[in-house]
């Protein structure tokens, strides 16, 4: 079972920054959110692998994508080491991925989880579509990425084409615009900017510049806050 520890909560320090980074598929906010991790000494957590391991699991054991109470059991038996397991990347797992987590029960189970992460000493960067609204409405910093569906596309398929998965633009690019209306108009923690969240479009930058711009943006907001 993931690595929950329900009388942890006691004994966190006040002092967890945490990063909340949202946006829409293959925006950028992975790889963004990792080096942020790296480069303020952060613990990371991908939100999305959550999501995925249980839509890989129900995949491999035929499932269905709406039965909510198998899921959100699985949900909460979910072992560690699924969440590196390679093929949670595939297509096929993000877009199931994205049916799986219109269900209420599902989102619950996973909350726990996330918000006791974000609270583990030193602070934790965690990247979704909900950690700025619904899993970490407090964060010390909020940051939307996004960038445009074409580039989206193009980097997604550049990915998937060196891991060597064979795939079209098209397919991808239909894939990803299918999955933003999907997190975006469900009823359930859709994707939206928080209110008070700094919006970083990547569509013209690199990850370099990228990074350079997330890492202004946090130094600024721990000035503020001290
Ligand atoms: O970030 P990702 O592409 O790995 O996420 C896969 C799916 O999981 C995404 O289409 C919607 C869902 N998801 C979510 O609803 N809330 C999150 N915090 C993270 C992911």
């Amino acid at each position: 079972m993931l690595g929950l520890n329900k009388t942890q909560g006691e004994h966190l320090a006040d002092t967890t920054l945490t990063i909340a980074v949202d946006g829409p598929a293959a925006s950028g906010k992975g790889t963004l959110s990792r080096q942020l991790a790296a480069h303020f000494g952060l613990n990371y957590l991908d939100t999305g692998s959550l999501y995925r391991a249980v839509a890989l699991i129900a995949l491999n054991d035929n499932i269905p994508l709406d039965d909510e109470t198998a899921l959100s059991h699985l949900a909460s038996t979910l072992a560690d080491e699924v969440l590196s397991d390679p093929r949670l990347r595939e297509p096929g797992v993000g877009e199931a991925a994205s049916k799986i987590a219109s269900l209420i029960p599902v989102r619950e189970t996973l909350l726990a989880y996330q918000r006791e992460k974000a609270q583990t000493a030193p602070g934790t960067v965690l990247d979704g579509r909900d950690i700025g609204t619904v899993v970490c409405p407090n964060a010390d910093v909020k940051l939307f990425v996004t960038a445009s569906s074409e580039v989206r596309a193009k980097r997604r398929f550049d990915e998937l084409v060196s891991k060597g998965q064979g795939v079209t633009y098209a397919d991808i690019f239909a894939e990803i615009e299918r999955r933003d209306a999907r997190d975006s108009s469900r009823s359930a923690a859709p994707l939206i900017k928080a209110a008070d969240a700094h919006l970083l479009d990547t569509t013209n930058l690199d990850i370099e510049k990228a990074l350079d711009a997330a890492v202004l943006l946090v130094n600024e907001a721990i000035k503020t806050q001290n």
